[in-house]
């Protein structure tokens, strides 16, 4: 292992040590003459996996797309190819996640759907390029949310009229059947790949064993469309998966469509029954606050009526006036209420006020002719 401080082809200076692994190391460098950092991936030329180093470095120079590091130099010495590519200033998706605990499903599915570009990429070739090794160390995400993919170690063209791959190659849990010697890797090997990550990114779960993937309990958390479109990923034949990543982000894309469309229902239904529960009360109070209001009201129209009655009372007793109605006169005891109906015509009063009768006289008078009436009012009905 290269230690700090030391610079490689009189140009790169060592700072730190960024990971290792099947294939290699990689150090983050600073070029002394710009100033810039860099990835530098230290490889042996003759590795036990009897990959060609080299053929990294080819596939990376064919390819230009904003999540896949460009590779700007290469050199070997001592037996060793080092390939220097943009530094990524970020995370694994395995850091990410680990850091993180869990990601909202919205997040995990952009993650998903930046991935898809990337693979969607590759597969546009003729023939398509299959990266053949999607795990959460080869994903990396930067400081601003951007996803990409490195370690293009494993990637090859696709070969046709071939029925199986000379390297058995890929990662333990993530690989797809056909990469243990079943067929030859192809576009949908990379489908599986996506759905042992979309496993990863939903579960949290690290798969160190295919078998787990295909654990119904491992999925409780998982959103049921999510599980689908999953397991639409990771099945056993090549025929049953996606046919392309196009069709996987569509999937993708309507989920999130629904789900958005979900929380805004929820949303809007959770308004409506806030406004029900606040009008509610608002409109009881309203009601509460009118019937207490017109009680008041007709107490204070009672009191005033009945103050003029008994003012008009006192008038009557000390000064009887000519206009004084029989409302205001004592009832006999044996008299009935007065009611409209009742009433005595003008003339008879005024002939009852003439005269110097005393009250109680006065009042016989009037009551005879009031019951005269009665019997007369009730006959015209
Ligand atoms: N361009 C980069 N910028 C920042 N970090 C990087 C970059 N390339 C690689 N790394 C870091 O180095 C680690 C190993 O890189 P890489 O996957 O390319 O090596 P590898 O030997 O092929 O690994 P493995 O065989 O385990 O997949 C990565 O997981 C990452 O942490
Ligand atoms: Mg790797």
């Amino acid at each position: 292992m290269l230690n700090c401080g030391e610079v490689l082809n009189r140009k790169y200076e060592i700072v730190k040590h960024l990971g290792n692994g099947g294939m290699g190391t990689v150090y983050l460098c600073k070029d002394i003459n710009s100033g810039e950092f860099y990835a530098i991936k230290e490889m042996k030329e003759d590795n036990e996996f009897e990959i060609d180093a080299v053929s990294e470095v080819n596939i990376l120079n064919r390819l230009k797309h904003s999540g896949i590091p460009r590779v700007t130099d290469t050199f070997s010495t001592d037996g060793n190819l080092y390939m220097v590519e943009d530094y990524i200033d970020g995370w694994t998706l395995k850091e990410y996640l680990t850091d993180k605990g869990m990601v909202e499903n919205e997040e995990a599915c952009h993650i998903i759907l930046e991935l898809c570009d990337i693979i969607g990429y590759l597969h546009s070739f003729n023939p398509p390029i299959i990266y053949r090794d999607l795990k959460p160390t080869n994903i990396m995400i930067t400081k601003d949310e951007k996803v990409l993919l490195i370690d293009f170690g494993t990637t090859k063209e696709y070969k046709y009229n071939k029925n199986s791959d000379t390297v058995v190659i890929g990662t333990t849990g993530y690989a797809a059947p056909e990469q243990y010697g079943f067929g030859q890797s192809c576009i949908q090997t990379d489908i599986y790949g996506m759905g042992a990550i979309m496993y990863f990114l939903f579960t949290t779960k690290e798969v160190s064993r295919t078998s787990e993937l295909f654990k119904d309990d491992n999925y409780t958390r998982v959103n049921l469309e999510l599980q689908r479109i999953i397991k639409k990923c990771l099945e056993f034949d090549i025929a049953d998966r996606y046919k392309t990543v196009d069709e996987l982000r569509k999937d993708i894309n309507s989920y999130l469509r629904d789900s958005a469309f979900e929380k805004t229902s929820i949303l809007f239904s959770s308004k409506d029954n806030y406004n029900k529960s606040t009008n509610k009360p608002r409109l009881s109070k309203n009601i509460l606050g009118f019937l207490v209001l017109s009680i008041a009201a007709l107490f204070v129209v009672y009191s005033l009526f009945t103050n003029n009655t008994k003012a008009e009372d006192k008038n009557n007793v000390s000064k009887p006036s000519k206009d004084s109605s029989i409302d205001t006169l004592p009832k006999p005891e044996d008299s009935q209420p007065i009611k409209e109906d009742n009433v005595i015509n003008n003339s008879d009063q005024t002939k009852v006020d003439d005269s110097n009768f005393n009250k109680e006289n006065n009042n016989k008078e009037i009551y005879k002719k009031q019951n005269k009436n009665k019997g007369k009012n009730k006959n015209k009905h």
